[in-house]
């Protein structure tokens, strides 16, 4: 057991994560790197993901990273190549490249409604697919970032909500169809966390964040290293018996409402 959590558990190891230019994702390959790996990033914005991987590089890590839209099936798959031809078979792929807006359905255009559900599925079933030739098998590990709106529904965020739950859906299929070939399949669930674009959406004032805290059953936000960490027990050895999982790291999140005044307490 002890052996399993050394510091440079992922020696040797290679990652591809997707939609690493900023907030959870980022932290979460900068987390892979620090623990040995060698991680290809990928976002839409070429100057922002040279930046996240560049920073990798100066904190001594090795990074390489490529603009690449997960919309786009040829074009992830033409990284998960230059990625395998760079750094050898990927043992981990993280695929977390989402969107939201907030919005009531009537709010949202057909377009509205396709974008999100583009990026936040159809994204993470291009990037899982594509990368299956290029995965080392057996052993490989690969983790979606989904949301507890998955399970919970919450209005304005329909999209959201239907993405999602189509996410953990995948997730568990492609860990039936994949787990012969020695290839884990399981997804994050990741709560409200501090600091990040997609809380300043949902809780864009402080009455707002106040209101989501006392609903939580641990009265806080998360942070984006309980994410990276829940990520690096999952794709290590310690995880090696886990797939077709959704793990809530969310603070009680997917439990429900936790406020004291959700029910009237008896005297
Ligand atoms: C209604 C909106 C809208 C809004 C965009 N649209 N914003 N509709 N209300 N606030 C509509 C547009 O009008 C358009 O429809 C369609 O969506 C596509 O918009 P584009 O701007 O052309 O799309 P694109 O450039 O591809 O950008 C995608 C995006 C954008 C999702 C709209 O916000 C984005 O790039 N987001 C990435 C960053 C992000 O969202 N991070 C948060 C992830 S957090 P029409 O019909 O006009 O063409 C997350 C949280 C999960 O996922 C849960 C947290 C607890
Ligand atoms: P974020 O900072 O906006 O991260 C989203 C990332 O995806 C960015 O790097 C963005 O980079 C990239 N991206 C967006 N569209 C893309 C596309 N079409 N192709 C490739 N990359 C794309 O958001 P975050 O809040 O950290 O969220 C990260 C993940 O956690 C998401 O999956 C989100 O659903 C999930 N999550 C977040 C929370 C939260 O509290 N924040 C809660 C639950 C779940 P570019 O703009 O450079 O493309």
């Amino acid at each position: 057991m002890a052996e399993t959590f050394r510091a440079d558990m992922l020696q040797g190891k290679v990652a591809f994560v997707a939609g690493a230019s900023s907030g959870i994702n980022q932290r979460i390959a900068e987390r892979l790197a620090t623990a040995g790996a060698k991680v290809a990033m990928i976002s839409r914005s070429e100057e922002k993901i040279g930046l996240a991987a560049e920073k990798i590089r100066e904190q001594g890590g090795d990074a390489l990273g490529m603009a690449a839209d997960v919309r786009d099936y040829d074009s992830v798959a033409a990284t998960l190549k230059k990625a395998r031809d760079h750094y050898g078979e990927i043992d981990i792929v993280l695929s977390g490249a989402a969107g939201n807006f907030v919005a009531p359905a009537l709010g949202m255009s057909a377009n509205g409604f396709r974008t999100v559900v583009d990026i936040d599925l159809n994204g993470t079933f291009n990037v899982l697919r594509a990368a299956f030739e290029h995965l080392k098998k057996p052993g490989a590990s690969l983790i979606s970032i989904t949301a507890p709106q998955a399970v919970k529904p919450q209005i304005y965020q329909a999209h959201v909500c239907a993405a999602k739950a189509g996410v953990n859906m995948l997730t568990r299929c492609l860990a039936m169809e994949w787990g012969p070939a020695g290839v884990r399949v399981n997804a994050v669930s990741p709560g409200p966390i501090g600091d990040t674009e997609g809380m300043a959406r949902l809780a864009p004032t402080p009455e707002i964040e106040a209101n989501y805290k006392a609903q939580l059953a641990l009265r806080e936000f998360g942070t984006k290293d309980d994410i990276a960490d829940t990520c690096l027990f999952l794709c290590s050895d310690a995880g090696r018996y886990i797939t077709g999982t959704i793990i809530d790291c969310d603070g009680g999140t997917a439990l429900g409402d936790a406020s004291s005044d959700a029910l009237s307490r008896p005297e």
